[in-house]
């Protein structure tokens, strides 16, 4: 794995380092509502890897959910005409929301999840992405918590994929194009 990576963007301490800052941010921004906690919802596969240790840095009760959503037909994504594989466990009705992402590109997904979940009635529902694309054709997401901004390059690597490879690379680094 580690030989198609050309270079290495956020290496495992940094990327540590930064989950842990967005994770005491997050302690303290939601410590009035310490009680009930909060409820993190990250889309799988590749945002879980971030919120199982985005979870861990927050100190406070948290409970973890999960969505699977899936495009529709080819090149849907940019269309952001989305399906749910799976949907939430639990009611969010009046809870404390934030949706743990691990990369906003296109932003759609996040776009179509935020409608989709505001709609469920949640006390608050913010965003924590680890990274964030430079990219000019981005949907206007306001995102409270952003870990890193990264170039708009073939990135992979702490749960990111190229046909499902590298999630488990500790690091984040771009893809030798070769690869892809
Ligand atoms: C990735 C990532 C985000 C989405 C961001 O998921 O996890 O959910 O793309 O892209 P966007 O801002 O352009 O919508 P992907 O669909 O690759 O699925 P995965 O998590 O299973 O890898």
């Amino acid at each position: 794995m580690h030989k198609d990576i050309a270079e290495i963007l956020f290496t495992e301490e940094e990327i540590a380092r930064r989950v842990g800052e967005i994770g005491s941010a997050i302690t303290r921004d939601y410590a009035d509502v310490a009680e009930e906690g909060v409820v993190l919802v990250s889309v799988l596969r590749g945002a879980a890897i971030f919120m199982a240790d985005l979870a861990r840095a927050i100190d406070l009760p948290v409970e973890m959910d999960y969505m699977a959503i899936s495009s529709y037909g080819n090149g849907a994504k940019s269309s952001g005409v989305v399906r749910i594989l799976k949907d939430l466990s639990s009611e969010i009705a009046g809870r404390h929301v934030i949706v743990a992402e691990d990369i906003l590109d296109s932003g759609l997904t996040l776009k179509y999840l935020l409608k989709n979940l505001s709609s469920r009635g949640p006390a608050s529902l913010t965003v924590a992405t680890l990274l964030r694309k430079r990219t000019l054709a981005q949907a206007d997401i306001d995102c409270a918590y952003v870990g890193f901004e990264c170039p708009d390059q073939f990135i992979v690597g702490y749960g990111l994929d190229f046909a499902e490879r590298y999630r488990n690379l500790p690091y984040i680094g771009v893809l030798k194009s070769e690869v892809y």
